[in-house]
């Protein structure tokens, strides 16, 4: 079977493109800019790119955007009291803390004092409620965009046998939810599923997100799934490169030139070899996280007066 690409850049592209046209019209009739806050804790490093990602794609859009940084010794009272002036702050509609944070500072705290209404990521427990009981709500970024990327493709759901593996409260929980929205039959599989193989060969849809490099091997997928892959990780053995990309002779030169690539939680072969779709890594989901958080922002400010 030639499995076809679940095209995540291009699907966030036109979303983007619908975005602009979006915000366009909002500043020809004079209406105040979408605002977008990223509060940025410490210096991880990957947390920096997806702040400046975020922050750039802000500015292709015309919204405003702050960012606001702390050190990674910060306290959970310093940063409490940023959101709480974020909230109040009438130039900003979303808001986003950039996860995860430093040890001391209680996570939990600071995403449930963010203002339901300006909970752009979808954390706050308000906004994770509504999504259980199928209400108006901001929807995790991740995987609303996987949504939307399958709408886009016309993957149909209803009735379909979705499996999930990973259950964060990020990525595989609301994904569950939305599926089992669309009426597909969902499970979640985690790492002390039993005989997690055989599980995920059930699945018509199979979305990995598990955070383990080349993990869902041949033996996971049914012939024909769908398969979203979640995760990005980094290779830099050669040797390992070529056993996960079989001949794809670009990938192993990326690793030689440039010391590393990509890989997700699906063994590329075994995705190209069995699915019927594919989201390939990069190129796939990720792209999709940011188009809905700025999707998100624009919702976020078309709700709020003035
Ligand atoms: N860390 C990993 N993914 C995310 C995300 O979607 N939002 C935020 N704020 N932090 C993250």
């Amino acid at each position: 079977m030639t499995p076809r690409i679940l095209d995540g850049k291009a699907t966030a592209d036109a979303i983007l493109a619908e975005l602009k046209e979006r915000a366009g019209r909002l500043a020809a009739s004079g209406g105040r800019p979408p605002g977008l806050a990223a509060v940025l804790v410490g210096d991880n490093p990957a947390s920096k790119v997806y702040v400046g990602s975020k922050v750039r794609a802000c500015a292709n859009l015309g919204f405003y955007s702050e960012r606001v940084e702390r050190p990674a010794s910060a306290t959970t009272r310093e940063i409490l009291e940023i959101v709480r002036g974020l909230n109040d702050n009438p130039a900003i509609d979303g808001i986003l803390v950039q996860l995860p944070l430093p040890a001391q500072v209680d996570s939990m705290a600071v995403l449930s004092a963010v203002d339901p209404s300006k909970d752009v990521d979808g954390f706050h427990p308000i906004n994770v409620g509504n999504l259980v009981l199928d209400r108006p709500g901001f929807v995790p970024c991740t995987p609303a965009g996987i949504m939307e990327l399958l709408r886009r493709h016309d993957i149909a759901l209803r009735g379909k046998r979705a499996v999930v593996v990973g259950r964060s409260a990020i990525v595989g929980k609301p994904m569950a939810m939305l599926l089992l929205r669309e009426h597909a039959t969902v499970t979640i599989c985690h790492s002390r599923t039993k005989d997690l193989e055989a599980v995920c060969r059930e699945a018509d849809i199979l979305v990995a997100a598990i955070g383990k490099p080349a993990f869902v091997t041949e033996d996971f997928i049914k012939p024909g799934a769908v398969v979203v892959d979640v995760g990005i990780n980094r290779v830099s053995d050669p040797d390992e490169a070529r056993r996960l990309f079989g001949g794809d002779e670009r990938r192993i030169a990326q690793v030689l030139e440039k010391g590393s690539t990509l890989v997700g939680d699906v063994l590329p072969t075994a995705m190209w070899e069995k699915s019927s779709w594919y989201t390939p890594v990069p190129g796939g989901v990720g792209p999709l996280t940011i188009a809905m958080l700025m999707a998100n922002t624009l919702k976020a400010r078309m709700e709020r007066q003035g």
